[in-house]
């Protein structure tokens, strides 16, 4: 078994964007970079924390909001332990960011993932998109429901433009000095 790496400092990396951005996928990519390199991670995203501990919420503004807010109560105990916290969340509204850049007290190193809902939607992975223009699916976010352009992110990755590999790279190099800060 790897030997976890003593120094390492706790912190929440909150990646954020549209369904179908890449989150999940930078934050797979990221957790195996950063295992491998000797570091303990925890990872969550929407579709697991919301068939779990969230299953109660929809997809209202207010649920939204408590969605996030459980997500980083829960990171916060995390990074107490010094445990290197992955979040992948839509995050829609600038509200909830600030609730997390409140919670956290400079422990949140926020990412945008930024692509255009159109190559979203072309990309389709889980057929949502389909779904919430057929009606099928109400609230749906960049359909209709709303996502406000992240303003105050320590990073902003472009997916559309970055593959995956090179994204997992920028948001590796960007932590690493939080990670081992006094
Ligand atoms: S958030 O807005 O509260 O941050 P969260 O990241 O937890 O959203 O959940 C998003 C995931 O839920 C999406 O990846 C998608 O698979 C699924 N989903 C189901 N319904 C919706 C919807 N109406 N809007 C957005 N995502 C939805």
């Amino acid at each position: 078994m790897k030997q976890n790496n003593p120094h390492q400092k706790g912190m929440v990396i909150w990646l954020m964007g549209l369904s179908g951005a890449g989150k999940s996928t930078i934050a797979t990519g990221l957790e195996a970079k950063l295992n491998e390199n000797g570091f303990f991670t925890f990872a969550m995203d929407g579709d697991l924390i919301r068939s779990g501990i969230n299953s109660d919420l929809t997809f209202s503004e207010a649920d939204r909001l408590e969605n996030i807010r459980r997500v980083v109560e829960i990171s916060k105990m995390l990074v107490h332990k010094d445990i290197i916290t992955i979040c992948s969340f839509i995050t829609p509204m600038q509200k909830q960011r600030e609730l997390c850049r409140q919670i956290l007290n400079g422990k949140y190193f926020e990412v945008f993932v930024d692509c255009p809902v159109s190559i979203c939607e072309d990309r389709d992975v889980k057929g949502l998109y389909k779904k919430a223009r057929n009606n099928e699916i109400s609230n749906f976010t960049g359909v209709n429901a709303g996502f406000e352009i992240p303003l105050n992110s320590n990073l902003v990755l472009n997916s559309n433009k970055n593959s995956p590999q090179e994204c997992v790279e920028l948001v590796f190099s960007a932590i690493l000095p939080y990670i081992f800060q006094k």
